[in-house]
């Protein structure tokens, strides 16, 4: 595993920050760049991403979300003491092995069944919105805390049929899991986060043994009950095998951690930029029809998962460059968003842009995002809602900078203090 010492954490911290200069240099220069902050050749222009996403047998996705940090010894024993899960899940698997870990959450977000939950989505945004203006809240808050944080985690506890009160739960556990795999945390940081991955755990493992026995209409019964039966050749028995109960454990959390953290970020971003455009934000307040074309100029200027790596499966010649097999790449998708060659003025965030090019955010191919059209709609359920109740938002005035946090999974602003 690759260990980041502390000074590379400060460089990581400032390229992931603002990482679109990083990309503008590595966009223009001849073949690949390597960027030793992130032991990988980055991968920047939008062809040469989706050459990459659309050769899954040469870039194997087995290390797309590597960890930055190796826990401390006393972490790990506290990691220990759960259950030991299979490391391959859904977003690092390859080949037949991925299509069957990707089957049961396709079913589970079909158009369909993505239909049947916005009224859902609806209620729980327009319940967080209406406390939001509440009297007594000063007409001031910050939207990531009051807002963004919370929506997409009850939404995906929803889908996945979870009890709403095991929700803040799976969100704080959410946000540890993250923190332990990619930032330098004191060492009583480092535990308590692991403390919080075995809570995750043990509640995952009530869900998983319970839709086993007796399953619902819902996606975690759909994942258990697809799963379970083929885990290392051993047949499904009245009882889960702890090695299934392990696996199951791991693919509800990476549902976990791809569903809500990446949606939660692109909600604070969208507001972020059209807030930051006034005149835009009037233009949506004005004609909502624009709303679907905002989320995505926002998902183009500034997504939430900036790249994800691959492998390569034996060597091969990317953008002039020869990687030998064993090569890491990480795959910009944040970077093939701000490419000259396929967007003008790629830098300018427009929401009239015309014509509106595909972008690369949720990814293409074999691992392209089955869960874009949900996140799609709890931003325009967002939008709208917002639109309609605070036309006159802005930026807090006397609110502290923007800062974004500094990562290239869930890029978003770390607070965003607004008024209206
Ligand atoms: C704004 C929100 C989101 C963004 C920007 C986003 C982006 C992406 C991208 C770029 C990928 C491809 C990764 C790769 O090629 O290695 C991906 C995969 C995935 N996303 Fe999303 N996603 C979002 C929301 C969601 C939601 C709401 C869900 C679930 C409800 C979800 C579930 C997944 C899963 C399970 C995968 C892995 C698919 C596979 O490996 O076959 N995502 N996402």
């Amino acid at each position: 595993m690759r260990r980041v010492d502390r000074q590379q954490h400060a460089r990581l911290d400032e390229l992931t920050r603002d990482p679109y200069p990083l990309y503008a240099r590595a966009r223009r220069a001849e073949g690949l760049t390597y960027v030793p902050e992130m032991s990988a050749w980055l991968v920047a222009r939008d062809a040469d991403v989706r050459e990459v996403l659309r050769r899954p047998d040469v870039f194997s996705s087995a290390n797309a979300v590597r960890p930055d940090v190796v826990p401390s010894p006393a972490a790990l024993a506290v990691l220990g003491e759960g259950i030991a899960v299979r490391r391959s899940v859904v977003i690092t698997a390859d080949g037949p092995a991925h299509q069957r870990m990707r089957a049961p959450i396709v079913r589970g977000l079909t158009p369909a069944r993505v239909s049947a939950v916005l009224p859902y989505v609806a209620e729980r945004a327009t319940a967080l919105v209406d406390a939001l203006a509440a009297p007594g809240n000063g007409r001031r808050a910050d939207v990531m805390e009051a807002y963004a944080l919370r929506l997409p985690g009850e939404v995906i506890g929803h889908v996945l049929g979870f009890e709403p009160a095991d929700v803040p739960l799976v969100v704080r556990c959410g946000h540890s899991n993250e923190r332990l795999m990619f930032r330098p945390l004191p060492e009583a940081e480092q535990i308590e986060a692991a403390r919080d991955m075995i809570a995750l755990q043990r509640l995952l493992d009530g869900y998983v043994r319970d839709r086993y026995a007796t399953p619902r209409d819902d996606l975690c019964s759909e994942i258990v009950t697809s799963l379970a039966p083929d885990d290392g050749g051993e047949d499904a028995g009245p009882e889960l095998t702890l090695g299934q109960r392990g696996e199951l454990i791991a693919h509800l959390q990476n549902f976990l951690l791809a569903g809500h953290l990446t949606t939660t970020a692109l909600i604070g971003t969208t507001l972020l930029h059209l807030l930051r455009h006034p005149a835009q934000w009037k233009l949506v307040c004005e004609e909502p029809e624009r709303i679907p074309a905002a989320i995505e100029e926002a998902a183009r200027y500034d997504t939430a998962l900036q790249g994800f790596r691959r492998v390569t499966t034996r060597a091969v010649t990317l953008a002039g460059t020869e990687l030998p097999a064993g090569a890491e790449v990480l795959v910009g998708f944040g970077a093939a968003g701000r490419d000259e060659g396929r967007y003008e003025r790629p830098d300018v965030f427009d929401i009239l842009r015309t014509p509106v090019a595909r972008h690369v955010a949720f990814g293409l191919g074999a691992h392209g995002c089955p869960g874009a059209q949900l996140a799609r709609e709890q931003l325009r359920i967002t939008l709208e809602l917002f639109t309609r109740r605070f036309p006159g938002l802005r930026l807090a005035g006397d609110g502290p900078p923007v800062r974004m946090r500094p990562t290239l999974i869930h890029r978003a602003p770390e607070a965003l203090y607004v008024e209206w």
